[in-house]
């Protein structure tokens, strides 16, 4: 022994899961310029404001930038790439799970077919493992400002093209100006497939979003969903029906959904009983990262290792994955393995 302390690194030591994490929104500039350059696609101009950050000033800017930034992603080698370089960044501040939101809307974009968009995705899943122990899963996602018709056509080839690591289905993009009511078909449709259903409401837009978003078809988690703490009927709702939350603190500030993380409602939610989990959202636009928001819990909400290990626990019993894997990943927290 020499006695040399561990660096802090403000990471809490335990081990972590995350449920709620664009895939396309987690390559980091550098990565983006290499895969440009190995393309031999130009950077789209307004991409990045310097070496190490995006462009963007509010939330549709952002999804602008993020479209520009996705454009680059033209291989399955690219999408490979991808989900290795996060998994195994996730994997280094102790994760042991993760589920990536994936668009087959902007592989499409660019021309590359689904199978290769695919294969790309699950190379990146097996690698991580081998490399690093850590378990991937993906979310399909419809993108909500492309259209009732494209999300059902999305959900119908998540549904054609069934496979173990395809776990769920979510609806992403412009909250405020596409309401979750008219995309019930597509739930319908990924709910009779057995994906598991979650939908970005309760962010950009109030509780009647969460609402809309809980009579579709399947739903049992919420992407974010923490302005339903402006209706305490539905609180309760929630806590009695044991909804999942998908809570990303930084984001929610960075994006000025709540102005600081002292006026962030997770520990409103959490002392009613609300079942909320953490996760990045879109670590480099925000300065996120899975083990930084198991860090901002602790910091700024109170949580000792227990109540962060808890958090993990409500993570991997909510999360789409099958039941051997849950088991498994379970067991090394020392829990028993069951789905909520
Ligand atoms: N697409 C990519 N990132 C998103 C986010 N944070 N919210 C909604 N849609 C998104
Ligand atoms: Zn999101």
């Amino acid at each position: 022994m020499t006695g040399t302390a561990a660096p802090d690194t403000g990471i809490p030591d335990v081990p972590k899961a995350e449920l709620h994490v664009h895939l396309e929104g987690t390559a980091r500039p550098a990565l983006i310029r290499r895969l440009a350059a190995r393309n031999g696609v130009a950077l789209p101009a307004g991409l990045f404001a310097d070496e190490e950050t995006f462009a963007w000033t509010d939330f549709l800017d952002f999804l602008t930038t993020y479209d520009l930034a996705a454009s680059v992603l033209r291989t399955a080698e690219d999408y490979r790439d991808l989900v290795h370089a996060y998994l195994s960044e996730c994997a280094a501040e102790g994760a042991i799970y993760v589920e990536m939101i994936a668009s087959p809307d902007h592989a499409r974009a660019v021309g590359l077919p689904e199978a290769e968009h695919r294969a790309g995705l699950f190379a990146g899943i097996d690698d991580a493992r081998t490399d690093h122990g850590i378990e991937g899963r993906i979310l399909v996602t419809a993108i909500r400002n492309l259209g009732v018709e494209a999300a059902e056509r999305t959900a119908r080839e998540a549904a054609a093209l069934a496979h173990p690591y395809v776990v769920g289905f979510n609806l992403a993009g412009d909250e405020a100006g596409f309401p979750p009511a008219p995309f019930a078909r597509a739930f319908q449709v990924a709910h009779d497939a057995g994906l598991g259903c979650t939908v970005h409401a309760g962010e950009h837009a109030g509780p009647a979003s969460i609402r809309e978003a809980l009579a579709l078809p399947g739903v049992r988690r919420l992407s974010h969903g923490v302005r339903a703490v402006e209706d305490p009927a539905l609180v309760a709702r929630l806590a009695e029906e044991r909804i999942v939350l998908e809570v990303c603190p930084t984001s929610n500030v960075v994006l000025g959904v709540y102005e600081d993380y002292a006026a962030h409602p997770f520990t409103r939610l959490r002392d009613a009983g609300v079942l909320v989990t953490l996760a990045s959202d879109d670590p480099p636009f925000f300065g996120a990262s899975i083990g930084g928001e198991y860090g901002v819990a602790r910091t700024h909400f109170g949580l000792q290792d227990d109540a962060l290990l808890d958090i993990t626990r409500t993570a991997l019993r909510a999360g789409f994955l099958d039941e051997t894997t849950r088991r498994d990943l379970l067991e090394r927290l020392g829990s028993a393995g069951s789905a909520l």
